[in-house]
């Protein structure tokens, strides 16, 4: 049955109603001028947090000016910065820390300290909009003086553990948001093709599956945009890091890192998209540009992938910044790198040291028309909606309350789980559980009383150190802790190894692997073990019943060795907690790492997928013993 139309009966004006009306009159009348002054005095939208971040983020875009949108797609670095006052001058988007570029003291009060004095400079402008700041906490809130330092990415591979990497993020969010930083550069979602490059631990391992399911980390960095401790995160670097050709890199020191990627797009398209794609799936705040280049052509300048591809096809709606000085690998020409790049769809510029430069020729390209009002529209708008998604206008300065969980000894159990899980027993003949009655154990090996080893690159500073001046537990303390008065442990330096001594204890532990390194300086032809790492293992391996434990970013060619080892551990680089790998030699739990890699026989079975030697690797990817 159709409804019966809606007829209104029309109003008649009678004696009865006049009276009510004419006490409406004044109302009517001055309406138009309340409007006016409501206009003038209610808050601007963009300051309404009731309202859309992308709203709010439109509402404020109108009210700028062109210089306050170039600023906001400009990252200085803190020490580069010439005068404070530029950062109000300028009006920084955002600040960095890169690797190792920390406050004085360098504690968690010192970091909120230094960023909330960077924060007043930037409230301080006409629209007073907060910057961002933005770190590499990669494994941890790593610049920071006793900070929790969790595995690096190739031991969270080998767990495959998706919800473990989620707390792992979420902890670390906890501890950067204490310092007063509101962004992380991190995790990188690289698939590494070829272990002989150095950026090979920073990624989740060879296959692009295993960085999707690991891009678990955004949700714990980004749990609940706009409280407290929920901070950006970066997918990064967009896209085809790591499979770079060997012998490729733009830069002379380097042999694979910031190289080309010479694979056709299917090619591409299946091995190093996929994790982007997971991480645009996770509202991941924002995209950091690869180094490197496909197909001959620097990421920096590649519309078709940053545009097309990333913010098109894949409807990325965060915004895209630079890697480091990225800008200026594009052209000696450097105002056609700047128009290059931005056209390319880069959002956010990370300008080291030549802001003031950077500021100028990118308004000079915009009034010759080289860069369209609508790109630097299109750019500020992308920085400012992830601003207000994460609160930054209400909550600008640092939540000093959160200072009591860094360091913490609930974040500190987490890291030392992870380290349990990321552990990958390869071999067995029996030695492992080491018993906790033990008499008499021998722990030697260049990694085994060291803390700057076993945490590695990004830790402290940029390319890590070696020694013991960071806050944690190297793998030997962990032993002498988990063993009572009936166990002798003697941690003995490799070099002064005697065999007569040797053989006098029950077991040999001998931990070897590498020294830190980040980037490009990890760049190997070779990955033998160290001259002084064989002889230990030979050492101890021929004369008693031995364990060999790996601390290093990839596999390390030990074919030679592995007859005389009754077991063999990887352990990756574990960071702080090196108990975990006590508690494992121990038998705490069964082990369930699994290899995120390929281990080779010999270096002529790399690059993965197109080895020279194609026969049997060492150990398979996916390989590892509960036992
Ligand atoms: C570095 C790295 C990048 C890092 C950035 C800031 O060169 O390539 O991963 O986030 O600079 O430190």
């Amino acid at each position: 049955m159709r409804p019966t139309p809606y007829h209104p009966t029309p109003y008649q004006l009678t004696s009865h109603n006049l009276l009510p009306l004419l006490t409406l009159l004044p109302a009517l009348l001055l309406a138009p001028v309340v409007a006016q002054s409501q206009a003038q005095t209610a808050p601007a939208l963009y300051k309404d947090a009731g309202q859309s971040p992308e709203a709010r983020a439109a509402d404020l875009l109108g009210r700028m000016t062109l210089a306050e949108k170039i600023g906001q797609m400009t990252q200085a670095e803190r020490g580069n910065i010439k005068d404070s006052a530029d950062i109000a001058k300028y009006g920084f988007g955002s600040i960095l820390s890169g690797g190792g570029s920390v406050p004085e003291g360098n504690t968690p009060a010192n970091w909120a300290d230094m960023i909330d004095g960077y924060q007043k400079r930037a409230l301080s402008t006409r629209l007073a909009i907060p910057l961002l700041y933005g770190v590499d906490a990669v494994h941890g809130h790593n610049n920071v003086q006793g900070a929790v330092l969790y595995p690096h990415n190739i031991g969270l591979g080998a767990t495959r553990n998706a919800d473990l990497v989620r707390r792992i993020g979420r902890a670390t969010a906890e501890e950067v948001a204490a310092t007063g930083a509101h962004w992380t550069f991190s995790p990188c979602l690289c698939v590494v093709r070829d272990i002989r490059w150095g950026r090979s631990y920073e990624s989740f391992g060879e296959r692009p599956e295993l960085a999707s399911l690991l891009s678990s980390e955004i949700d714990g960095y980004q749990a609940t945009p706009g409280t407290g401790s929920s901070i950006l995160a970066t997918a990064k670097h967009f896209v085809g890091d790591g499979g770079t050709s060997y012998g490729s890199s733009i830069n002379p020191e380097y042999l694979l890192d910031q190289g080309d990627t010479r694979l056709t797009e299917a090619q591409l398209r299946a091995l190093h998209l996929p994790p982007f794609q997971a991480a645009v799936k996770k509202n991941v705040a924002s995209v950091m540009v690869s180094f490197s280049s496909v197909g001959g052509l620097k990421m920096h300048a590649d519309k078709k992938l940053i545009t097309d591809v990333l913010k098109g096809e894949l409807g990325f709606k965060g915004f895209v910044i630079s890697d480091w000085a990225g800008l200026d690998q594009i052209s000696p020409q450097y105002d056609l790198s700047v128009r290059t790049a931005v056209n390319a769809g880069i959002d956010m510029l990370m300008v080291p040291d030549n802001y003031p430069r950077f500021v100028q020729t990118l308004t000079d390209e915009v009034k010759a028309g080289r860069v369209s009002q609508a790109r630097i529209d299109d750019a500020a708008l992308r920085i400012l909606i992830q601003k207000f998604r994460f609160g930054l206008f209400e909550r600008p300065l640092t939540d000093r309350t959160l200072a009591a969980g860094f360091g913490s000894a609930a974040h500190r159990a987490l890291a030392r789980q992870a380290v349990r899980e990321s552990l990958v027993l390869l071999k067995n003949s029996g030695v492992l559980p080491i018993s906790k009655t033990v008499p008499r154990l021998l722990v030697t090996g260049s990694n085994a009383d060291d803390l700057g080893n076993q945490l590695g690159g990004w830790s402290l500073t940029w390319q890590g150190r070696s020694g013991n001046s960071a806050v944690g537990t190297t793998i030997a303390a962990g032993i002498r802790a988990a063993l009572g008065s009936a166990s002798k442990v003697d941690v003995v330096a490799a070099a002064s190894l005697n065999p007569a001594t040797v053989k006098t204890y029950d077991v040999g532990v001998v931990v070897v692997g590498e020294t830190p390194y980040a980037e490009g300086k990890g760049d190997r032809s070779a990955l033998s073990l160290s001259p002084a790492d064989a002889a230990a293992i030979r050492s101890v391996c021929t004369a008693i019943k031995c364990v060999v434990v790996t601390v290093s970013g990839r596999p390390v060619i030990l074919t030679d060795q592995l007859s005389s080892m009754g077991a063999l551990v990887a352990a990756w680089l574990p960071g702080s907690e090196g108990a975990g790998v006590a508690d494992m030699l121990f038998g705490a739990q069964p082990f369930t790492g699994r290899l995120p890699v390929t281990w080779p026989k010999n270096m002529n079975q790399l690059p993965v997928g197109q080895p020279k030697d194609a026969s049997a690797p060492l150990f398979a990817y996916g390989a590892g013993l509960d036992r």
